[in-house]
Formats: structure tokens, C-alpha cells, sequence
């Protein structure tokens, strides 16, 4: 046996102390406060096993979230697995902008497109539940942690696995929301997120096909005055706005996140 205080130490220089107290409070089955509020409570000789496992796991580069199951978004906890994107605090910059259309709108109909954990819609349907949500996603897989996600954060999200927006024949909606795969074939940068869904992050040589193709089929899907928010990569910006402009969007306009990075291209259907 050994203390909170001293299994931390165990692992001090394999993982940062965050990622420590995150790990232990995973093995021990408790929140991470009560790691701080109590540092000479004991853990048990399994719990120890566990939280070695994880560390080593960690120190493979198995990103935190992938580990213990959970992400946090917009303060809720959020189950992940290798099948669906680890949600980002960038994409809250996109809940930010949603909620203000919403704030004007509360029964509006919203789309998803791309909703992996479903931390997007459910987050929505959560913060304004006279909206009716529908969310779609191309991975079944990942649809599965959308739906056990709604299910026990208690949102009313009606999933459907659709390519974009193939299964909406016909239908509009209000508000029209999307953080697709955006990252260039090729960048460097994917090399640190070896262990996510590739599908959840590419999108052709310069990372703007699947945006492209939302700007191009979502003028139909709109509701007149309706608004599209697509999340982007930080060099992206004016890349996205010119193909909202060109694909005959108004009010297109960037959003920065609290990083000041462009990350949200804002366009609505003419009224
Ligand atoms: C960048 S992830 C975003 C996931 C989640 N919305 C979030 O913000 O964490 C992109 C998502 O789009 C989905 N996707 C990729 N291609 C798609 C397609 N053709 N149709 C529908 N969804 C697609 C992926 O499976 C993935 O879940």
C-alpha cells in the first residue's frame, strides 16, 4: 500500500502531474479532487497496478482521454474511444457561436454533420432542449459513443449514419453546425495524433474537400435565413470564407478562438 502522495511520485518525470493526478483518480475510481483533498489517503495494491498501466501507456503516447475513457467539453464529461475524435476546447469557440444563433431562436432544427462523440449536439441540445438536434456521422462506430453519450448526459439527439448529407434528402434546418476532418494529407502535425481516427482528420491535400462539400450542398439544407458554422484549421480562415462566399453564402465571416486563431467560418442562406 502507499499513499495518493506517494504513487504520484512514482510516476514523476514519465507524465506531467495533471496527467498524474488524472490517471491515479482513474485507477482509484474517484474525481481528481479528491486526490488533492485527501494526498495521504491509501491505494490499494490493484489500484496501483492500474494507474502503472496507464502511466506506461501514457508515456507510449496513448493520449489521456483514450486511457480513462472520458473527455470533458463545454464541462461535461464525454465518453471517447479510438473510434471518435478526442473533442478539442477549440470546437467550444463553435458552441459559443451556436448558442448566440440559438439565444435568438431556441426552437430552431440543427444539424450536426460529422458528430463523433456527439460532445456538438448534445452539448446544444443540452443548453437550448426546445431545439430539435439531429446529428449524423459516416462511422457507425463512432455514432454508438454519440448515442451512449446522449443517452446518459440526458439530451435529445436523433442520430443518423449519413455521408454528410445523404440521408437528409429533402429536409432543412435552422442552424447547420460541423467540425469535419480538416488537417492537409500529409501534414506534419498528424504524427501526434497517430492514435485518432484518420478519418476524423484529413480531408485531401490542402484539408478543404469536405468543407467544400458542405459549403456546396448546404444552400439546400438551409432554411432561408438559416445560418452554417464550420470549425477550420488556424490557417484556414480565409480559405473557408471565399469558398462560403463563392458557393453564394451571406454574412460570411471568421471566427477567432480564445487563442485569437481563426477557427469558425459563420455564413448564412440568404433570407
Ligand atoms: C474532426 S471530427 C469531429 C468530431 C466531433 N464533432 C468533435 O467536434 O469532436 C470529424 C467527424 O466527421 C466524421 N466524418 C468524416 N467524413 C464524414 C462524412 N463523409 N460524412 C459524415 N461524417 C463524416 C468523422 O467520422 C468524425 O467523427
Amino acid at each position: 500500500m502507499s499513499t495518493i502522495a506517494e504513487s504520484l511520485r512514482l510516476v514523476q518525470g514519465a507524465v506531467s502531474r495533471p496527467e498524474a493526478r488524472l490517471l491515479l483518480a482513474f485507477a482509484l475510481g474517484k474525481p481528481k479532487e479528491f486526490l488533492i483533498a485527501h494526498p495521504e489517503a491509501e491505494v490499494s495494491g490493484a489500484a496501483l497496478e492500474v494507474f502503472a498501466r496507464a502511466a506506461a501507456q501514457a508515456r507510449a503516447g496513448v493520449p489521456i482521454p483514450y486511457i480513462t475513457g472520458v473527455q470533458e467539453f463545454w464541462g461535461r464529461p464525454f465518453k471517447v474511444t479510438p473510434d471518435t475524435l478526442i473533442p478539442r476546447p477549440d470546437t467550444e469557440t463553435l458552441i459559443e457561436e451556436a448558442l448566440a444563433i440559438l439565444k435568438d431562436k431556441p426552437t430552431s432544427r440543427v444539424l450536426d454533420l460529422g458528430t463523433g462523440s456527439g460532445c456538438i449536439a448534445v452539448t446544444l441540445a443540452l443548453e437550448y432542449p426546445a431545439a430539435r438536434v439531429c446529428a449524423c456521422d459516416v462511422s457507425p462506430a463512432a455514432l454508438a459513443v454519440a448515442q451512449d453519450n446522449a443517452a446518459h448526459l440526458g439530451a435529445a439527439v436523433d442520430f443518423v449514419e449519413s455521408n454528410w448529407f445523404s440521408a437528409f434528402a429533402g429536409r432543412t434546418f435552422d442552424l447547420i453546425v460541423s467540425n469535419p476532418p480538416y488537417i492537409e494529407e500529409g501534414d506534419a502535425h498528424l504524427a501526434a495524433l497517430a492514435h485518432e481516427p484518420i478519418s476524423a482528420l484529413t480531408s485531401g491535400a490542402d484539408g478543404l474537400n469536405d468543407i467544400r462539400i458542405l459549403a456546396r450542398d448546404a444552400g439546400i439544407h438551409l432554411a432561408p435565413g438559416g445560418f452554417i458554422l464550420v470549425e477550420h484549421g488556424y490557417n484556414q480562415g480565409e480559405s473557408a470564407a471565399n469558398i462560403f462566399r463563392s458557393a453564394g453564402f451571406s454574412e460570411v465571416h471568421t471566427v477567432h478562438d480564445l487563442g485569437g486563431n481563426p477557427r469558425v467560418c459563420a455564413a448564412r442562406r440568404l433570407p
